[in-house]
């Protein structure tokens, strides 16, 4: 890895973020932003790709984003945080790509794929939906980002993203941006409390801002082996949700080893496993709340951190567009351009 690297990532405010986000992306954020230059983006637009109809919602969660990034350690000082929707120029970059990809490699995007299939979109997909990795190609080099930390569904978009760079070099007969690359936690994606796919909207997950009680039920909720009926069976930890949050958070890996082998052998119940993940979630979160509700007291400033965040982006992101510009032949924007135009 180079030296200095220039970081973009973002997330869709559609509800508070989890322990999932947690371990999959914010903790590499918070322990890189002091060494590279780093931008979160609050992909709101992206949100209302697939929620147009609960706008008011997604507008409600923008502020909930800001207070998680505050609350698990993110420094405004050092990270810029940048609201998508308030960045004209990721739009008329979007645009401007939606012409340097095909309607067939939309469709083949994997991860785009899975979310039409679990969203039932069927036949009525939003066109915003199918082609929001353009989008997100906007937010990535609009940011001039070299690094992009995120889970391992969002690797397709990453691909696309450096597709979209080489065929803006191929046409412009030059290179015009740099491509980036995804930096992947080296935890497994935390399934949901159900063992299903953690999810936003299937409510099936821990939110970074969960109450004591909140986080003492979920782990009491947690799927575990179905036939693992008494403490004295051997139970089975794959698929085992309990297990898998212990070895994303338990700072005792080789206990975490230990346990699951005698959970295997039997002799192990769940009750003793849960209470232990039980206790270390609590002393992982009670920080977070508490950073999150000091954050919440003065809200005037978390506006202001993205205002200025936003203003900062914005800056690069003209710069880009400029370039980009060029590159399809159109003159550099500016106040000006109009009336050069016409006269
Ligand atoms: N698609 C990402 C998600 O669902 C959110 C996102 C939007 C993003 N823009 C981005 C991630 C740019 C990385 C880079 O989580």
């Amino acid at each position: 890895m180079p030296s200095t690297e220039t970081i973009l990532t973002g997330d869709r405010p559609t509800g508070p973020l989890h322990l999932g986000h947690y371990a999959g992306s914010l903790a590499n954020r918070v322990r890189l932003q002091h060494e590279h230059h780093q931008t979160i983006l609050i992909a709101d637009l992206q949100a209302l790709t697939d929620n147009a109809g609960r706008a008011a919602d997604v507008r409600r969660h923008v502020r909930d984003v800001v207070l998680d990034y505050l609350a698990v350690g993110i420094d405004p000082s050092v990270t810029t945080i940048a609201l998508q929707s308030a960045m004209p120029e990721l739009a008329e970059l979007t645009v401007l790509y939606l012409n340097l990809v095909t309607v067939a490699r939309l469709e083949r995007n994997p991860t785009v794929k899975t979310e039409i299939e679990l969203r039932g979109f069927a036949r009525d997909i939003p066109a915003g939906f199918l082609t929001y990795p353009v989008s997100q190609a906007a937010d990535i080099t609009g940011a001039r980002a070299t690094l992009v930390p995120v889970g391992d569904d969002q690797v397709p978009m990453i691909e696309q993203t450096n597709e979209i760079v080489r065929r803006l070099a191929h046409i412009a007969g030059r290179p015009v941006l740099a491509e980036c690359r995804a930096l992947l936690s080296n935890t497994p994606r935390l399934p949901g409390i159900d063992g299903r796919k953690a999810s936003k909207s299937l409510g099936n997950a821990i939110a970074l801002s969960a109450s004591p009680d909140e986080i003492r039920d979920a782990v009491r909720a947690m799927f575990t082996d179905p036939a693992h009926l008494r403490a004295a069976d051997p139970g089975r930890v794959e698929g085992n949700v309990v297990f898998a949050h212990l070895r994303a958070f338990d700072p005792d890996q080789p206990a975490v080893a230990e346990l699951e082998a005698h959970y295997r052998r039997g002799g192990l119940g769940d009750a003793t496993v849960k209470r232990r993940l039980e206790d270390i979630l609590q002393a992982l979160l009670a920080p977070i709340r508490e950073r999150r509700e000091a954050a919440a007291r003065n809200l005037a400033s978390v506006d202001e951190i993205v205002r200025g965040g936003t203003a900062r982006a914005r800056v690069v992101a003209a710069g880009v567009l400029d370039d980009v510009r060029q590159a399809f032949a159109l003159e550099r924007w500016s106040a000006g351009t109009l009336e050069r135009w016409s006269a």
